[in-house]
Order: structure tokens, then sequence, then C-alpha cells
């Protein structure tokens, strides 16, 4: 399948796989590109910008195909030594990175200057606007069903593509809810020329992640999520468990006057203990409304093997039947 992001990221299908902290290492990213998607690795899950360069040279030793990096800039006490990272991409000739939360301005000269393409992750249209104007290459359209942060908008993908798409001139993928080959045939259909993917690529058979992990979304519906932190305008959308339901019990609590010391427990440094223990009540861990279509464990290949045929099927037999009659 060819669209404007495949041409631009040189790669065989439309499908990137989203950064996903704690998820997204070397095995996974390597395993979409090689199926012919992108694979992104999560930059801020390796502690240094030694170990991104580390975990950047072994999926060169796993894959020959284009991967990205993602960069996400999101508040923090301390912030990450994002100069170093940089670095570290362009050491690595990383040629695609992905950024996310704040805007990436300050950033874009030294990434453009490597040669390297930027597609930043958006849940607003104005955002994909600024993030267009201040020279991004594409942006990732992220509605409010997605895993992870959609933003305070609440605008689900049905309206946010085509607007998007009303609005935009560079290409856009639509992140949030993409699970199958329908999800991509819609995707496509609303104006966007790819998707991203990221709670579909956990349950996988490469997504280096406790199989608690890949069990606990194949057993959910799309009525297991929540939105947590939402009192303090960092809303995120996880997989309902205990800590969310203690983490939501605060927000009622507390009100507008939480802070985020109250609920430090149920945040902070849980990502470990959950991918890589299954530790499935750790605390709040990013899931998508996607769960509920999500019923296996495929490999990769198989998993985007399965979406591209089945996209074709829709577009030349289901949709090509309904316009011809
Ligand atoms: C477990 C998990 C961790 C994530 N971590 C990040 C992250 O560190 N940075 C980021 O930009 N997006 C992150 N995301 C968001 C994904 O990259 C992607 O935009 C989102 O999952 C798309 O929605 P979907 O889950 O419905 O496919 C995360 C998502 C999940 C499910």
């Amino acid at each position: 399948m060819k669209t404007r992001i495949t041409e631009l990221f040189g790669i065989e299908h439309p499908i990137i796989q989203g950064g996903m902290h704690y998820v997204g290492f070397a095995e996974l990213a390597a395993a979409v590109s090689n199926a012919g998607g992108l694979g992104i690795i999560t930059g801020l899950t390796q502690r240094s910008p030694d170990l991104l360069a580390k975990e950047i040279r072994r999926c060169h030793e796993l894959t020959d195909k284009p991967f990205g990096v993602n960069l996400t800039f999101l508040p923090a006490v301390t912030s990450p030594d994002y100069p170093g990272y940089i670095q570290a991409i362009i050491d690595g000739g990383i040629k695609v990175v992905e950024t996310a939360g704040n805007n990436p301005q300050q950033w874009l000269p030294a990434l453009q200057d490597a040669g390297i393409k930027v597609i930043h992750k958006c849940t607003s249209v104005r955002h994909a606007l600024k993030a267009q104007a201040i020279g991004c290459h594409a942006v990732s359209v992220d509605g409010f069903e997605c895993g992870g942060h959609p933003g305070e908008d609440d605008v689900p993908n049905f309206i946010l593509l085509p607007r998007a798409a009303d609005e935009l001139d560079i290409p856009f993928v639509a992140s949030g809810g993409m699970a199958d080959g329908r999800s991509l045939v819609a995707a496509l259909a609303l104006g966007a020329d790819g998707i991203n993917m990221g709670t579909r690529f956990i349950a996988t058979q490469e997504a280096p992640v406790h199989r608690n992990v890949k069990e606990a979304i194949v057993a959910a519906s799309e009525l297991d999520t929540r939105l947590v932190m939402r009192p303090i305008r960092n809303t995120e959308r996880v997989l309902n468990n205990a800590a969310a339901e203690r983490l939501l019990a605060k927000e009622r609590r507390l009100g507008p006057a939480m802070k985020f010391g109250d609920i430090i427990d149920e945040v902070a440094g849980v990502y470990p203990r959950i991918m890589q223990q299954g530790e499935m009540d750790a605390g709040v861990w990013s899931c998508g409304m996607v769960a509920g279509l999500i019923h296996d464990v495929p490999t990769v290949k198989e998993l985007i093997e399965r979406i591209i045929n089945e996209a074709e099927t829709i577009i030349s037999r289901r949709l090509a039947q309904m316009a011809s009659a």
C-alpha cells in the first residue's frame, strides 16, 4: 500500500508503532520495521543518552529497515537531558523521530540539520497546525479514544481526523482506536495517510512485556479504561485496576486542590513493575479503548499482514461492490 506516509518514511505499509514507555524496546521496534511498518524505540524509557545509544545499536542489529525514536516532552520534576538524547539519536543514524507532549520547536533545528524526519503527536487540530507551521514533516493525530494522554479536548477520531484533513497540508496518521483492517480503511477514508497503534502492538508475541499485561488487554472490553489525572490537566487513559480506582477516589475527595504529590504512589515509577514484573495493580498504566477489539496475541508480522490483507479486501470487494452497484 502506498501513501504519503510510506513515501516519507521509506516503509512498505502505512502502519506505525507509537512510542510506549517500557514497551518500545528494540525487540518490538525491530519486529514492526521488519514486518514493513515503522517501529519506534521509546527514548525516555532508556535512563540516559548512553543507554539510548546502546538500544539504538541493538535495534540496528535486529533490523536493516528504517525505525524511529520517540521523544516525549511532558512536565517532569527534573527535565531529562534532551540535548544528550538528541545527540544519541543523530549519532545512531536515526532517520525518524516521533515527538510528543509539549511543542518540540526548540529541538527541531538539530534534528532537521541531521536530515531527520519529525512526526509530532497531537490531540487537537490547533496543535497539528502549529506542528505544521514550525516545520514538522508529518503529524500523528491522537483521538479521545487513544491509550495514554488524549489531551483535554475530548474529540474522538470520527470528528478529529476529517477536521485535520480539512486543515493540514502535511501528511498525518490516525492514532487511537486503531486495531485492524477496518481501522486502516476508515482512517484512510477520513483523510489520514496511515495509522499509528499503541495498545494493539502490546498484545503481540514480540512485545517485551510480562504476559500478564498481554492477558489483561485481551481480557479487557472497550468499557474497561478510565481517565485519570484530569484535575491536574494531565489526563491519561489507563486500564481500570485497583490503582486507578484508588486514584479516582483521591480525585473525588480532593477535587481541584489535588496535586501531583497526592497521587505519586499510583503514577510514579510504576511502569517497570507492571510491564516487566507483571504486577498488574502496582499503579496506573496507559491502555486504549481499542482493548475491546483485541482478542489474540499474534506475531507482529501476522498482525501487520492481517491488517493489510483485510484492508485491501474491504477496499477491493466490499467498498468496490457498493460503489459499482
Ligand atoms: C502503555 C503505553 C505507554 C505509552 N507511552 C507513551 C510514551 O511514552 N510517549 C508517547 O508519546 N506516547 C505513549 N503512548 C501513546 C502511544 O504512542 C499511542 O499514541 C497510543 O497508544 C495510541 O492509542 P491506542 O492505544 O488506542 O492505539 C503510550 C501508550 C501506551 C498504551
